[in-house]
């Protein structure tokens, strides 16, 4: 059933459940290029937790770690490792919004409360969605401060790399699991059904998943959601369940205006991406048709390209960015485009199988 959407403005932040946040954020500013902007902790008000919060252009992170092991925080890193934990909406009334989501059948994580300090209050309240994650609902009150209350500044700069905004965030759930999902989207927060794929567009000769696009009225916020099909091996989302023990954030796509310059920079600077098939290239002009970059830089730095009947896109995905094989990103440059690189799948999982295959995982 579809429900009218909930008024969410735009994702407030994204918050990560890291075994070591100052670390995260070295790792966070230094690779990807985020620049630190505040520190929440113990010496700020907030004594159980110590939390960092990094901004590039409009994509927010908040890095958290717990501080005693009796902390909920402290569980999900146990069963989850390092990887999200919140996708919080800004949202014109938190308590509407909880009320109206709850109403719908959404489950309650938090119930409406204010969080104050000397800069002002804001008003946040929590649903559950699939796996462990959480979407918060966050509204300010009258708060005058650099991000959330308990919050203060604490600037560390990064090294840049061009990335902007989010494009799209992707969760993996268990086989059959999907269609509850999407309902869940549509029903709970009105998100409408964007785009499917099935196993026939996803699959390789090992291994093939399913994924349905759920988006905000806008378009704004998209959220792919996939499940494993049936393969002659292990679909490589069946091993993110086993080693995030359930569903969870598959990977987080960051979007930048200049996709050559941010991946050189990326690459300098020690991210790890996914490499595609040397073959990828050969037939790349006659798939994808005339396009403003050199193939041969695409080459260089292996940037994927697909087009739709809007237009094209350029992406590239990193390897998982902890030791557990779970959360990655992808870098996307959108040229009219709007799907997610339906033709780049194929050569994409042949990568992801050839290092599934190295963790004797395929
Ligand atoms: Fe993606």
């Amino acid at each position: 059933m579809h429900a009218p959407p909930l008024p969410i403005n735009h994702i407030h932040h994204v918050e990560l459940a890291v075994g070591n946040a100052k670390q995260a954020s070295f790792y966070y500013r230094n690779t990807f290029g985020f620049t630190q902007e505040a520190y929440a902790g113990p010496e700020t008000g907030q004594r159980e937790r110590a939390s960092y919060f990094l901004r590039q252009g409009n994509a927010r992170i908040i890095l958290t770690t717990p501080l005693f092991k009796d902390d909920p925080l402290a569980r999900h890193i146990h069963e989850h490792g390092d990887g999200v934990v919140d996708i919080a909406f800004h949202v014109r009334n938190a308590d509407e919004s909880y009320t109206e989501a709850v109403a719908r059948g959404g489950k309650s994580a938090q119930e409406p409360h204010t969080v104050t300090d000397k800069n002002g209050s804001v008003r946040r309240a929590a649903i559950h969605t699939y796996g462990d994650v959480i979407h918060s609902f966050i509204t300010p009150i009258d708060y005058k401060g650099i991000f959330l209350p308990k919050f203060e500044p604490y600037e560390l700069k990064g090294r840049s790399t061009g990335l902007r905004a989010y494009d799209h965030m992707v969760g993996n759930v268990e086989d059959n699991h999907m269609s509850k999902w999407v309902d869940w989207y549509n029903s709970v927060l009105g998100f409408d059904m964007f785009l499917t794929f099935d196993d026939k567009d996803i699959s390789t000769d090992h291994s093939a998943l399913r994924s349905t696009v759920v988006a905000s009225e806008d378009r704004r916020i998209k959220f792919p959601i996939n499940e494993p099909a049936d393969g002659l091996k292990k679909s490589q989302i069946t091993e993110y369940l086993d080693y995030n023990n359930g569903p969870g954030v598959q990977h987080i796509a960051l979007y930048t205006d200049n996709i050559v310059d941010t991946i050189s920079t990326m690459t300098e600077q020690g991210v790890d991406f996914l490499q595609a098939p040397d073959a990828y290239y050969d037939h790349l002009a006659e798939r994808v048709g005339v396009i403003d970059e050199d193939i041969n830089v695409l080459k260089k730095l292996n940037i994927l390209v697909d087009r739709d009947d809007k237009g094209y896109l350029l992406q590239l995905f990193t390897k998982p960015v902890e030791d557990r094989p779970t959360l990655f990103y992808e870098v996307i440059q959108r040229k009219g485009a709007e799907g997610f690189g339906k033709g780049n799948f194929k050569a994409l999982f042949v990568a992801i199988e050839q290092e599934q295959r190295r963790r004797g995982n395929l």
